[in-house]
């Protein structure tokens, strides 16, 4: 990361070569049978919890990808030329690496608040040290609003939570709170609301009681179009129904960086928890943005969810790029992204709380690492970020699946399954049958049937017809990572996320772009402001091309 082009370093011109001259050799079946039993062990890492050790610990199977150690070699002579390292220990300093927006990213800093754990940053930035702080807010409010001490306007103890933002103010709660519903406080409900078509705030507010509900405004900048209407319309909602204006105080809390802008809403000072310019959005769970996920499952298993994040955060900053986990994924990645040509990455989570684990992950990674400028100011001439898509397992099989063994796409995929269940069911089927399919899966991708094998399992009916041999055919050859943990913990959970969000960090600094703006999404926003303006009168639709003119005339015709 220091102005190239990626395509400049030698490493990058080295992986180039190799693939020009080897990626027809590139045949797992063939790399597994050269390397015998060895390929397991040489391309897969065991992380350990170093407070928890088994019960947190994350393998990564890396070794059904098209690497061989020349390869994997290079890919991490690559993340050395473009100064990977200097550049995750200038993060973690404190320096300010979002260098278009002039800011820190520090959502390390958010979870760098356990002394006792053994490692602590030392993070010189304004702010950092009001993170623990806001934690013992959360902490007390979280206790009052759980155990009933926190009371709505006629005396009763909130029984649901609204939390009103979007994107990063959205996802990263909404993801979790399902990821550990299985900790949660089942007689707390928990909506979310996130769309500006009303539709989603009126299903939701179907479902509450004023006198029970607490809203959770979420918003970095308390400016966002969706969010404020919506906080707007549910204050007239609750004011309908308690009428004095005083009781919104019990009522209503924001999470934000703008004190202004949340005084201003009729939001006091005190129901505000705070945060700071250098949490990006996308990276806010671990904030004041994670009430809503502190209020499900409790203080004390948000509090391991950060400490599972923080001990990723070690692992990221102490293990040699080859050992280290979101190295070695962004490396394998970056393979596919920029010398295979493959145009997305699938994330398949077999455990049905994650089944929001890729929808996080769309923004988290799209948004960082979408663009297409280095932060030299220079246009790219390779691929940046992949596009991040997936559900949970088995589901995707009955879906997707077959696209990716058959179809003509190369897509890298990350499957992830816990080693142990959360949710025994008596017979004790569901658990093996779901790890057999995640065991299968990968290995029916990677080694396929062939047509001789086709051939022998259909006899004569393969001899009278070809097109039905030739569609059981399964190339193989379609690279995978398999990701196991011992179970779905809040701890192994963050440290799932850490690792993920530093995956993001690493493909970032070697494409060289700044992961940590999105002024990719700037551009529509200006122009709904300007069409909304336009919208109560034909005359007024002025200075758009022909479809969108005709849209918006269509729209204005027809509407009751
Ligand atoms: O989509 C753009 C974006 O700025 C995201 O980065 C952010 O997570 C989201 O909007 C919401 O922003 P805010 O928290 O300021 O309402």
């Amino acid at each position: 990361m220091d102005g190239k082009l990626a395509t400049e370093y030698s490493s990058w011109q080295k992986l180039q070569q190799l693939y020009d001259q080897q990626h027809e050799q590139l045949v797992l079946k063939q790399l597994f049978a050269e390397s015998k039993s060895d390929r397991f062990q040489q391309f897969s890492r065991e992380y350990k919890s170093p407070s928890s050790g088994d019960q947190d610990r994350i393998l990564l199977d890396f070794s059904k990808n098209l690497i061989t150690s020349e390869i994997f070699e290079q890919l991490v002579a690559l993340a050395k030329e473009a100064k990977v390292e200097p550049f995750r220990n200038a993060m973690f300093a404190g320096e300010h690496i979002n260098t278009s927006e002039g800011r820190a990213v520090l959502h390390v800093a958010l979870r760098n608040v356990f002394a006792s754990s053994g490692k602590q940053f030392q993070i010189k930035e304004e702010g950092a040290d009001e993170v623990q702080g806001v934690l013992d807010h959360i902490k007390q409010f979280t206790n009052s609003v759980r155990s009933g001490e926190w009371k709505g306007y006629t005396g009763k103890a909130i029984d649901t939570i609204v939390n009103i933002g979007i994107g990063g103010s959205d996802l990263g709660p909404v993801m979790v709170t399902e990821a550990l519903k299985h900790y949660s406080k089942r007689d707390l409900k928990a909506h979310f609301v996130s769309n500006i078509d009303g539709t989603d705030l009126a299903e939701v507010t179907k479902q509450c009681n004023p006198e029970t509900t607490l809203f959770i405004v979420a918003s970095k900048t308390f400016t966002t179009q969706e969010t404020i209407t919506n906080a707007e319309s549910a204050r007239e909602w609750f004011l309908e129904s308690a009428k004095d204006k005083a009781h919104v105080a019990k009522h209503f809390v924001a999470l934000s960086t703008n004190t202004k802008a949340v005084e201003a809403f009729g939001i006091s000072s005190s129901n505000m928890f705070k945060f700071w310019d250098w949490v990006g959005g996308r990276y806010s769970l671990w904030s004041a943005i994670g009430l809503s996920i502190a209020l499900v499952i409790g203080y004390e298993n948000f509090e391991q969810l950060l400490l599972g994040a923080h001990e990723m955060d070690v692992h990221f900053v102490e293990t040699p790029l080859e050992d280290n986990l979101p190295v070695i994924l962004a490396l394998v990645g970056i393979w596919y992204n920029d010398f295979y040509g493959a145009q997305t990455q699938a994330l398949l989570p077999y455990d049905q709380y994650m089944h929001k684990f890729a929808d996080y992950f769309q923004q988290g990674d799209m948004e960082s690492n979408g663009k297409t400028v280095t932060k030299a100011g220079k246009f790219v001439n390779y691929e940046t970020g992949p596009i991040i898509w997936g559900q949970s397992g088995t589901n995707g099989q009955h879906a997707f699946y077959q696209l990716i063994h058959q179809g003509t796409k190369l897509i890298p995929c990350d499957f992830l399954a816990p080693v142990e269940t959360l949710n025994p069911i008596a017979g004790g089927k569901h658990h093996e049958i779901l790890l057999s399919n995640f065991f299968a899966q990968p290995e029916a991708l990677a080694f396929g049937k062939t047509e001789e094998q086709v051939r022998q399992e259909l006899g004569a009916e393969g001899s009278k017809n070809e097109a039905l041999v030739k569609s059981k055919i399964f190339q193989g050859n379609k690279p995978t990572n398999s990701i196991m943990f011992q179970k779905l913990t809040p701890k192994t959970l963050g440290s799932l996320i850490a690792m993920y969000e530093h995956k993001i960090h690493v493909q970032g600094a070697i494409w060289g772009i700044n992961s940590y703006d999105q002024m990719g999404v700037e551009l529509g926003k200006v122009l709904a402001k300007n069409i909304l303006a336009q919208l109560p009168e034909e005359s007024k639709v002025t200075g758009h091309d022909a479809s969108t003119t005709g849209l918006i005339h269509y729209f204005q015709k027809n509407r009751k």
